[in-house]
């Protein structure tokens, strides 16, 4: 195994796959611890106090491999635990909301953005937050869709079911003026090729991956400078660990990372206690 530091990716399920899979075209030397707690998913109807807990559990499982960096590929632990996170870990701990936030401010005309995230996301109201910190005079209409992760989750993303339920959901928001879709959780994107047929072409729908990835690059860069961090080289090993079921997550992974992936399984119950 690799001696070089790694990036932890950690997520509720499969969803932060759609972040790792960024870091991996941006960062492609470095390596990538990825957990997803999929046993436990979906975090988004769970209450602030389990979704703390969870989230640490895994980060605590995740900080017995050296990382240079840890990425909360997750809205919804983005939301409840990331100051935390900054303050409990000695390296940098990068979250997704702001990076999704930047990115569809650069994107809109109309200045109307529609977030869509699970119940908690939608709840905390961490989007509009860090929307307007960027721009002030946006309108931004939230909805949860709390319906989307369980389809990722039993590997449904591209079936009639999905589509029945995609469209039945965004109903409300089609016809609405706004011109920019934040997809603020990381599972949606999954489900991207519907959402999009369904909101329509005027709409442009925003991944956090991409910004959450450069933000990643620019912080590895600063530590990299620091003498004991040294750069990545060669070819990385990256390794998935799963709380639920490996074959479901390894047909998923292959699937949406177009690679093949080790998958171990692990619980990630014992190691937190708040
Ligand atoms: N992928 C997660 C998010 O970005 C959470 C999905 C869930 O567990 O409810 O919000």
């Amino acid at each position: 195994m690799s001696r070089e530091r790694a990036i932890a990716v950690i997520d509720s399920g499969v969803g932060g796959l759609t972040v790792a899979k960024e870091v991996m075209r941006q960062l492609p030397k470095e390596r990538i611890v990825y957990v997803g707690d999929n046993a436990r998913c979906p975090y988004g109807s769970k209450s602030p106090e389990e979704i703390r807990t969870y989230s640490f559990q895994m980060i605590d499982f995740v900080m017995n491999t050296p990382l240079k960096a840890l990425v909360i590929a997750c809205n919804t632990a983005t939301a409840v635990v990331l100051e935390e996170a900054r303050a409990y870990l000695p390296l940098p701990v990068i979250g997704v909301i702001d990076p999704g936030a930047r990115a569809a401010v650069k994107v809109t005309k109309s200045g109307h953005i529609g977030v869509i995230g699970t119940e908690t996301t939608i709840r905390t109201k961490a989007y509009e937050r860090a929307l307007l910190r960027v721009q002030p005079d946006l309108t931004v209409s939230g909805m949860a869709c709390p319906a989307f992760v369980p389809l990722v989750e039993n590997h449904m993303a591209d079936s009639d079911e999905a589509r029945r339920v995609v469209k039945e959901t965004l109903a409300p928001l089609v016809g609405q003026e706004l011109d920019t879709l934040i997809l603020g959780c990381t599972h949606y994107p999954l489900l991207a090729p519907i959402i999009q047929d369904v909101m329509g072409d005027q709409v442009t729908l925003i991944s956090s991956a991409e910004e959450t990835a450069r933000e990643l690059s620019l912080q590895i860069a600063a530590i990299e400078e620091q003498p004991r961090i040294r750069p990545s080289t060669g070819v990385p090993q990256h390794l998935f660990v799963t709380s639920g079921e490996t074959n479901r997550f390894r047909s998923i992974a292959e699937e949406w990372l177009d690679c093949q992936v080790h998958v171990e399984q692990h619980t990630m119950e014992k190691s937190f206690q708040s």
